[in-house]
């Protein structure tokens, strides 16, 4: 007979089968309305977390990073990849999960897969900036990249800022009319458009979300008018990124980490000197957000660990009381801490 572990050993275990249930059970627009709540609570409190450009492991083929951050009683960290050649294969670009753990023990509250999550948390981040920075009264989107991340993204701006247009392009008619079946249903009214100019004309916020590890040009200085709000998320490691940067000399540049996005974001075509203010100091009125009518402002997003941690915080807090997660014994507990070895050797007893 094995040795049943003891409670402290046992952690929820989200899988990508409960995430989804755990959506569905609480509705699409709740999730990511109330995520976005709780990634704008983390950024209103920005300073008391611990905060580095992530770790990123490069390769020919793409990205494996690890982002950790803590606010001092929780720790968390995402493994997550980015590989924009991974759909030839029919692979995912990009996949992860995450870990929560208390500061004052070590130990792990929670895992959870976090491919789904990514999706949500950077529709909540993207929604929330817009909120901050996007035109008054915004109710047309442009969806430029319709991967894996796109109705997510759709979505959010239609549930928190109450977008009713957007307008879809994609490199692959294939991605664009999975996108248009999948939001059939959003209330969103969807148009298909042919190219990334057609698909900005009349839209307030402009969204690119391509994957394509190269200094792309998705948006040249002359397809954006002013007083717009670009939502740049696809542009998000050395050597990826999609704004031509003209359109950056006329922009005011939001970044979430400046040290992060310096390597990362839209920014690394710029001088080091080239002026960006973080958005958690527009979120706390430090800053200002948006000034003026003709303003074009530009979240220059790359993802960063607070975002997850807001998301790995929410996901945590649904779990009370329902059947979202198993228990799985990641942590070996033995009852007398310094009798380890003891353990194992009574396992092999039983
Ligand atoms: N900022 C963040 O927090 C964050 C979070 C998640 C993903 N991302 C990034 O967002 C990007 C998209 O992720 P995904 O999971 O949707 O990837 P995906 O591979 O599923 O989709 C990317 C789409 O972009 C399209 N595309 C490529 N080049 C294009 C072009 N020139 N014009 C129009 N469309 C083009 C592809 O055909 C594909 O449909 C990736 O680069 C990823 O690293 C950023």
């Amino acid at each position: 007979m094995p040795i049943p572990p003891s409670p402290l050993a046992l952690i929820p275990f989200v899988s990508v089968e409960n995430m989804m249930r755990l959506v569905h059970h609480c509705g699409i627009e709740t999730v990511l309305t109330e995520l976005t709540d709780a990634v704008e609570h983390d950024f209103r409190r920005w300073p008391t977390f611990e905060k580095s450009p992530r770790l990123a492991s490069h390769s020919r083929d793409g990205v494996i990073e690890l982002m950790p951050t803590s606010d001092g009683d929780i720790y968390s960290f995402k493994y997550v990849n980015g590989h924009p050649r991974n759909g030839i294969k029919g692979l995912q670009t990009v996949t992860g999960f995450g870990l929560l753990a208390q500061v004052s023990s070590g130990y792990p509250l929670m895992l959870t897969e976090m491919t789904l999550l990514t999706a949500l948390r950077t529709a909540a981040t993207s929604a929330m900036a817009a909120r901050h920075l996007a035109p008054r009264g915004a109710t047309v989107m442009a969806m430029i990249g319709n991967g894996a991340q796109a109705e997510f993204q759709a979505w959010a701006m239609k549930a928190v800022l109450g977008i009713e247009e957007v307008r879809l392009y994609d490199i692959d008619g294939k991605a664009t009319e999975k996108a248009r079946r999948n939001l059939a249903d959003s209330g969103l009214r969807i148009v298909a458009c042919d190219s990334a100019q057609r698909a900005i004309e009349g839209a307030q916020i402009v969204t690119t979300c391509t994957a394509d590890k190269s200094y792309a040009t998705i948006l040249t200085d002359n397809m954006v008018g002013a007083g717009i709000h670009i939502n740049a998320i696809g542009g998000d490691c050395p050597g990826k990124t999609e704004l031509h940067k003209d359109i950056l000399h006329r922009a005011s540049t939001f970044v979430e980490y400046e040290p992060q996005t310096r390597i990362e974001g839209e920014i690394q075509q710029m001088a080091p000197d080239y002026p960006v203010t973080e958005l958690w100091r527009v979120v706390q009125g430090q800053a200002e957000g948006r000034t003026g009518h003709g303003q074009i402002t530009l979240f220059d997003s790359v993802g960063f660990a607070i975002e997850d941690f807001s998301a790995l915080r929410y996901i945590h807090g649904k779990l009370k009381d329902t059947d979202f997660f198993q228990h799985i014994d990641i942590l070996a507990d033995p009852d007398d801490p310094r009798d380890l070895f003891g353990m194992l050797q009574r396992a092999q007893a039983a």
